[in-house]
């Protein structure tokens, strides 16, 4: 399939405090269904982890969120739907990934984050909602949603369209863009 005859749809914030990237994030999360595949790419320090932490309170996780760089993956309970956390930072992620029954988990019984997800992506299958962060200033971060794969009126689009007015969601959170 071709690039263009994909759904995708996608919206850009521009987030000016850890705290409103969460509150973004947890939106999301409320509204993320089993067997969804979330990926979050951006240099050192964009927020990954810090959405990861939205994404799990969206989800009711009880686990905290850590950084899972030197475990291939950590899952997190507690929550409506269980949280599979990895971390494709290392070098070789993408063999042990395989070997050790990834697709299971990346599109099983909960939903899979995956950090650095460039580095793998070819591994990853779609549907998926990748997250983009950008470092802008020292609190400021832009981060776009974009559903990649999924056909119109599927659930990841669907959640994408519903996601609450941004004064909603926090106040050092804004809207930059939307397609689709
Ligand atoms: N608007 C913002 N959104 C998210 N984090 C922010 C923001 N402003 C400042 N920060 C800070 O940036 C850091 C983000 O760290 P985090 O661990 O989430 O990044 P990461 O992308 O997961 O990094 P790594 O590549 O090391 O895994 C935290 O210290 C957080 O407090
Ligand atoms: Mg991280």
């Amino acid at each position: 399939m071709d690039a263009d005859a994909r759904a995708l749809r996608s919206r850009a914030y521009e987030s000016r405090s850890p705290g409103a990237t969460e509150a973004l994030a947890r939106n999301i999360g409320e509204g993320l269904h089993e067997g969804t595949l979330v990926t979050l790419d951006g240099d050192l320090g964009a927020g990954k982890t810090c959405f990861v932490r939205g994404l799990a309170m969206g989800l009711g996780v009880q686990d905290d969120v850590a950084s899972p760089t030197y475990t291939l993956m950590q899952e997190l309970g507690g929550g409506r739907l269980p949280l599979y956390h990895f971390d494709a930072w290392m070098e070789g992620r993408e063999k042990a990934l395989l070997a050790d029954g990834g697709d299971a988990w990346l599109s099983g019984d909960g939903v899979a984050v995956v950090e650095w997800a460039d580095r793998i992506r070819a591994h990853l299958p779609e549907p998926r909602l990748e997250i983009r962060l950008q470092h802008r200033a020292e609190s400021v971060r832009g981060i776009r949603l974009s559903v990649v794969g999924e056909p119109d009126g599927g659930p990841l689009t669907d959640l994408l369209r519903a996601l609450p007015p941004i004064q909603d969601l926090a106040p050092e959170v804004a809207e930059e863009g939307r397609t689709g």
